[in-house]
């Protein structure tokens, strides 16, 4: 067997997802694709217009009318790549707390994840990707050669994002980030549209008690075991 062209990784919010992807992409020459930053571009877009969250049909049009772009990072700033609305770069503005707390009823639209889940299907069928996200393995590209779901506690995910953001000298109180964590695996989780969880093939990879390198390493044993 040849190395797995499309990989999937799925998994809940801060269980490592993002920082695996990146590393796995890295290392085989691939593209990395966090599908994520296309929600939030959206959400992003809804609340600097002034759209109401809460709308469906205003926030599926403005999904249609925006144009959302991921190149390779321009900066040296800490981006893993620039995520482009209409051309502006919002890369930092989409992981606004105003954006994560708006994002989850935006993704769970039909019409938003038909819009996005197609151009995301463009991209992932040109193979030699890494793609990230909710449902990559089960609706965005189920023919994956290899599916991934990263699972980890609420509270170790909620630990990691509190100390992330104390790292970049952002106002952080873990209580409060657990709770919004627990909402948003509530929202994503039972939507009726494409709801986050492990495709029947997917392997699960617990990140509880365990760090970045030997997540890694797990993942680069089963991309070897695939392509031997
Ligand atoms: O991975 P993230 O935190 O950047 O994702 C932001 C939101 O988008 C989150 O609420 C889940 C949603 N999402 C989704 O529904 N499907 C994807 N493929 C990626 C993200």
């Amino acid at each position: 067997m040849s190395i797995p062209a499309i990989i999937a990784i799925d998994g809940p919010a801060a269980s490592g997802k993002s920082t695996l992807g990146q590393r796995l992409a890295n290392a085989l020459g691939y593209l990395y694709f966090d599908t994520g930053v296309m929600y939030r571009a959206v959400t992003w877009a809804a609340l600097q217009r002034g759209v109401a969250i809460g709308d469906e049909k205003a926030i599926t049009e403005l999904a249609e009318s925006l144009e959302i772009d991921v190149y390779p990072p321009s900066q040296n700033d800490g981006r893993a790549y620039d995520v482009l609305a209409d051309g502006q770069d919002i890369t930092w503005e989409i992981r606004r707390a105003d954006v994560d707390a708006n994002v989850s009823p935006v993704s769970a639209y039909a019409g938003v994840r038909k819009l996005l889940t197609a151009q995301q299907r463009r991209i992932g069928l040109r193979g030699k990707v890494v793609m990230v996200g909710r449902d990559i393995g089960t609706v965005v590209l189920p023919e994956a050669d290899l599916k991934i779901y990263l699972d980890a506690s609420v509270e170790e995910r909620a630990r990691r994002r509190y100390e992330e953001l104390c790292q970049r000298g952002q106002p952080a109180e873990y209580q409060k980030i657990l709770d919004a964590m627990r909402q948003r695996d509530q929202i994503d989780s039972t939507r009726q549209v494409a709801p986050l969880c492990a495709a029947p093939d997917a392997i699960i990879v617990d990140s509880d008690h365990v760090n970045a390198d030997q997540i890694l390493e797990k993942v680069r044993a089963l991309v070897d075991q695939h392509t031997s």
